[in-house]
C-alpha cells in the first residue's frame, strides 16, 4: 500500500472542506468591438512526428498546434487574449479552450457556437482570462481521433499573489494507441466505446515514458498535473521513500484553489482524476534530498511517471502548505438555487427525438454538414443522445437556465463505468457526493462514479453550453447535453 508514505500522521478522519469564497466582482457585459488584446496568439494545427515508442524504435505522425506536443501557454492573470486557430489538418476542426469562463461565441463547439472551421480556415477567439489557473485547450470535433492523436496544448494563467514556490514543473499524461511501427491503431473501438473506453498502451508524460525533474532539498515544489487521454482514470499519488518530512498536498483542482488537502487524507492517499481534470500539488521535498516519485496507482500495474531529485537546496526550509489565493468566481446561492438533476445512461437504442427547435432558431440553421460526432449511440443524459452517425436532430437543450441565476444540478451515474462530467464556459462548485469521497471544491469537469450522485452549483452565464462526458469515446457517442442561458 502506498498509504501514508509521506509523512508518519494517520489519515484524519472526513476532508477538509472549503471554506466558503467570496463572490467575483460582477462583470460588465463582453463586446468584442471594444476589446483590446494585450496578446495575440495564432496555433495552428498540423502533423509532426514524435518518437513516442522509445529512441530507437519508429516515430508517429501526431498532430500538434504549432509543431510543438502540448505546447505551453503562459500570461498573467488579466490577459485579454486573442487567440487566431488556424486549421492546418485535413479535416475540420475547431478550438476549445477549457475551463476558460468567456463569452458564448468563442467556445469553439461546431454547430452550436460557431460553424467548423473546414481545412485552412480560421478562426478569432478573443479571451478575456481573468481567473488564474491551469487550463488547456483542444478541439472539438472528431476528439477521439484529432485529440487521441495529440492534438492539445496547456495554457497557464498566472497569479502574481501566488506564493513563491521552489521549483515549479508541468506534466501532461497522455496514452498512445500505437502499433510496433509507430503507425496508430484504431482510436476507438466499440467494445470501448460502449465500455470504459478504448485504452492506449504506450503511456506517457509530456511525450516521453517517465520524467526527471528537479527541486531543491527541503524545498516547495509546484506541480500541475493534466490528465489530457481521451479515457484513462487515473489515481496520483506522491512516495518519498519513507521520508518523515515530506508531503504532499492537492492546492488546486482544474485551475481553481481549494483549501489545501493532504493526499494522505484522500481515499487511498490518492485523487482519483479523469480524463481534462488537472490538479495542482504542493510538495514539500525531503531535507535530506531523496527522491519523491509521482504515480498513477489505480491499475496493478501502476505507472510511475515522474521523479524529482533533489537540486541544491533551501537555506529556510518552509512548513506549508504553501495555499494559493480564493478562486474569485461567481459563488452560487445553493439554499435560493433551481434544483435540475440528470441521470448518466446507456442509450435505450431508440432513435433520439426530432429536433425541437424553431427553424429560424440559429442552432438549426447551423445544422450543415458536420456534427463531429461517432457513428453508433452508446449513451445518453437523461435518455436524450448527442446526435451520432447520419442523425443531423440535436436534441432540446437538457435545461433553459436564467443569467445570473443560480442552479443546483444534480448528476446521477446509473451505469456501470465512471464518467467525467464537463460543463462548458463555467466554474462549478462540487458540493456533495454521494459516496463521501470528494473535497468542497471549485471545478469545471467532475468525476461520477457508478451508483454515485454528485452535486454541482455554479451561477448561469449567457450562452448555449455544452455539458458532456470527457471520455471522448462517450461523448462522441451521445453522452453530451447542453444548457441554453438567457
Ligand atoms: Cu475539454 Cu467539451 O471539452
Ligand atoms: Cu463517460
Amino acid at each position: 500500500s502506498r498509504r501514508a508514505f509521506l509523512g508518519a500522521g494517520a489519515a484524519i478522519g472526513g476532508l477538509a472542506l472549503l471554506a466558503p469564497t467570496r463572490t467575483g466582482a460582477a462583470r460588465a457585459p463582453f463586446d468584442p468591438q471594444s476589446f483590446a488584446p494585450t496578446r495575440e496568439v495564432t496555433l495552428t494545427a498540423g502533423e509532426m512526428e514524435l518518437k513516442l515508442l522509445g529512441p530507437d524504435k519508429p516515430a508517429t505522425r501526431i498532430l500538434a498546434y504549432d509543431g510543438i506536443p502540448f505546447q505551453t501557454l503562459r500570461m498573467p492573470r488579466g490577459t485579454r487574449l486573442k487567440a487566431t486557430f488556424v486549421n492546418g489538418i485535413d479535416e475540420g476542426s475547431t478550438l476549445h479552450f477549457h475551463g476558460i469562463r468567456m463569452p458564448n461565441e468563442f467556445d469553439g463547439v461546431p454547430t452550436l457556437t460557431q460553424p467548423l472551421v473546414q481545412p485552412g480556415g480560421r478562426f478569432n477567439h478573443l479571451l478575456p482570462l481573468d481567473d488564474p489557473g491551469t487550463f488547456f485547450f483542444h478541439p472539438h470535433c472528431d476528439e477521439t481521433g484529432q485529440a487521441g492523436k495529440g492534438l492539445a496544448g496547456v495554457l497557464i494563467v498566472e497569479d502574481t499573489r501566488d506564493p513563491a514556490f521552489d521549483a515549479e514543473h508541468v506534466l501532461c499524461l497522455k496514452d498512445w494507441r500505437l502499433a510496433p511501427d509507430g503507425r496508430f491503431l484504431a482510436l476507438s473501438e466499440p467494445e470501448g466505446a460502449s465500455k470504459a473506453g478504448t485504452f492506449g498502451a504506450t503511456r506517457t508524460v509530456n511525450g516521453a515514458a517517465a520524467v526527471e525533474l528537479t527541486a531543491p532539498a527541503g524545498g516547495h515544489v509546484r506541480l500541475r498535473i493534466l490528465n489530457i487521454d481521451s479515457t484513462r482514470i487515473m489515481d496520483i499519488g506522491v512516495e518519498a521513500g519513507g521520508a518523515k518530512d515530506a508531503e504532499a498536498w492537492l492546492i488546486a483542482v482544474d485551475g481553481h484553489a481549494l483549501t489545501p488537502v493532504r493526499l494522505d487524507d484522500l481515499p487511498d492517499g490518492v485523487w482519483r482524476m479523469g480524463p481534462a481534470q488537472r490538479i495542482d500539488l504542493d510538495i514539500r521535498m525531503p531535507a535530506n534530498g531523496s527522491p519523491v516519485t509521482l504515480g498513477d496507482y489505480r491499475a496493478a500495474d501502476i505507472y510511475q511517471f515522474a521523479t524529482l531529485t533533489a537540486a541544491g537546496k533551501v537555506a529556510k526550509p518552509r512548513k506549508g502548505p504553501l495555499a494559493l489565493p480564493k478562486p474569485e468566481l461567481p459563488k452560487p446561492d445553493v439554499k435560493k438555487a433551481s434544483r435540475l438533476s440528470f441521470t448518466l445512461q446507456q442509450a435505450t437504442g431508440q432513435a433520439v427525438k426530432d429536433l425541437a427547435l424553431p427553424a429560424d432558431d440559429p442552432l438549426a440553421k447551423a445544422l450543415i454538414d458536420s456534427l463531429c460526432v461517432g457513428s453508433t449511440t452508446y449513451w445518453g443524459i437523461q435518455s436524450e443522445s448527442w446526435p451520432t452517425g447520419s442523425n443531423r436532430n440535436v436534441p432540446p437543450p437538457l435545461a433553459r437556465m436564467a443569467t445570473g441565476g443560480s442552479y443546483v444540478v444534480e448528476i446521477k451515474n446509473e451505469t456501470r463505468f465512471p464518467h467525467p462530467v464537463h460543463l462548458h464556459g463555467h466554474a462549478f462548485e462540487v458540493l456533495s457526493s454521494s459516496l463521501d469521497r470528494l473535497p468542497r471544491h471549485f471545478a469545471d469537469t467532475v468525476l461520477v462514479q457508478p451508483g454515485e450522485a454528485v452535486e454541482i452549483a455554479f451561477v448561469a452565464a449567457p450562452g448555449d453550453w455544452v455539458f458532456h462526458c470527457h471520455i471522448l469515446e462517450h461523448m462522441e457517442t451521445g453522452m453530451m447535453g447542453w444548457f441554453r442561458i438567457v
